[in-house]
């Protein structure tokens, strides 16, 4: 089945991201959140940054026009129908995407791939909600989605080699990268990210060191782009949180115990970026 129309579910930072990239891929897509507030907001990101890459020379203006014609923002869920491929991405709470899930594998033709954008949820879990278990997969995106080049492809338990090949297929046509990983809580991006910013959060506790030279290490030994304090206080210390703990229930390794600094700092609603404290202070 040619795919023609994508829709995407969540219009929030990656769901805007992801319908930008499969709008100016060619592809429909049919944009869905629970109130028009948040359509107009993920559909004016979309727009700034459709600017932002017009305004660098890599695509037209026309290029522009026709990405922001081919996507359609509804509220009614039903008009998923028409859809051919979907990718999820909603906010990170198990019982959002249970609803999610179920309802879509209602609306849904039989045949159409459900994917999830989580970050750590279970895929064999959502899969399990739906009459359709092979046909659910993980499209892991990242932030920023229109220049980060990595997908994650996580298959569940039950996904076959098929729904395999065509989320592999549609990540190359969006020109990213797909990485093939199996279920596993975190997947491989945050089991192995989030237990670094972690440790590097343990360091600024105990006192070893500044959360300013903590970050300077890691960009200036390691070649990282930003320092893992710096990239805490963007991802939000919440979602870090959220998924050590994921981490710790699902692994049930002590070495993935939260800094108790970060709980503190959750607590005190100090959530970095977006609640203008983190582990350095940013103006709103
Ligand atoms: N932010 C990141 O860096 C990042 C990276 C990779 C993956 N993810 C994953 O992507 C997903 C979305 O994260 P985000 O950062 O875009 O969140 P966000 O809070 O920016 O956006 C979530 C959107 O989902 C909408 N939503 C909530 N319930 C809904 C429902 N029932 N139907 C339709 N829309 C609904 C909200 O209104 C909101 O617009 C999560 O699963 C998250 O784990 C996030």
């Amino acid at each position: 089945m040619p795919i023609q129309r994508v829709g995407v579910v969540g219009a929030g930072t990656m769901g805007n991201g992801i319908a930008h990239v499969f709008a100016r891929s060619g592809f429909n897509v049919t944009l869905c959140d629970v109130e028009q507030r948040f359509l107009d907001r993920g559909l004016d990101a979309i727009s700034k940054n459709l600017e932002r890459e017009a305004s660098k020379g890599k695509i037209t203006a026309d290029d522009k026009a026709a990405s922001l014609k081919r996507i359609t923002a509804v509220t009614d869920r039903s008009k998923l129908a028409a859809c051919d491929f979907v990718v999820e991405a909603a906010t990170e709470k198990l019982e959002i995407k249970t609803e999610i899930f179920r309802d879509l594998d209602k609306v849904c033709r039989p045949e159409v791939v459900l994917s999830s954008n989580t970050s750590s949820i279970s895929i064999t879990k959502l899969a399990a909600l739906t009459k359709r278990p092979d046909k659910v997969i993980g499209m892991h995106f990242f932030n920023p989605v229109p220049v980060m080049k990595l997908v994650e492809v996580i298959r569940g338990l039950a996904t076959s080699q098929e729904t395999f090949q065509t989320v592999r297929d549609l990540a190359l046509k969006l020109e990213k990268t797909p990485i093939e990983v199996n279920d596993a809580p975190g997947f491989v991006s945050n089991r192995v990210l989030m237990p670094l910013l972690n440790e590097a959060m343990y360091t600024v506790m105990e006192g070893v060191a500044t959360p300013e030279a903590v970050d300077e290490v890691f960009k200036l030994g390691m070649a990282h782009p930003m320092g893992p304090l710096t990239l805490a206080d963007f991802i939000g210390l919440d979602v870090c949180l959220d998924i050590m703990r994921i981490l710790q229930d699902g692994l049930g390794d002590p070495k993935y115990r939260p800094c108790p600094l970060l709980i503190k700092m959750v607590d005190a609603g100090w959530l970095g970026k977006k609640s203008g404290r983190g582990f350095y202070k940013y103006s709103q």
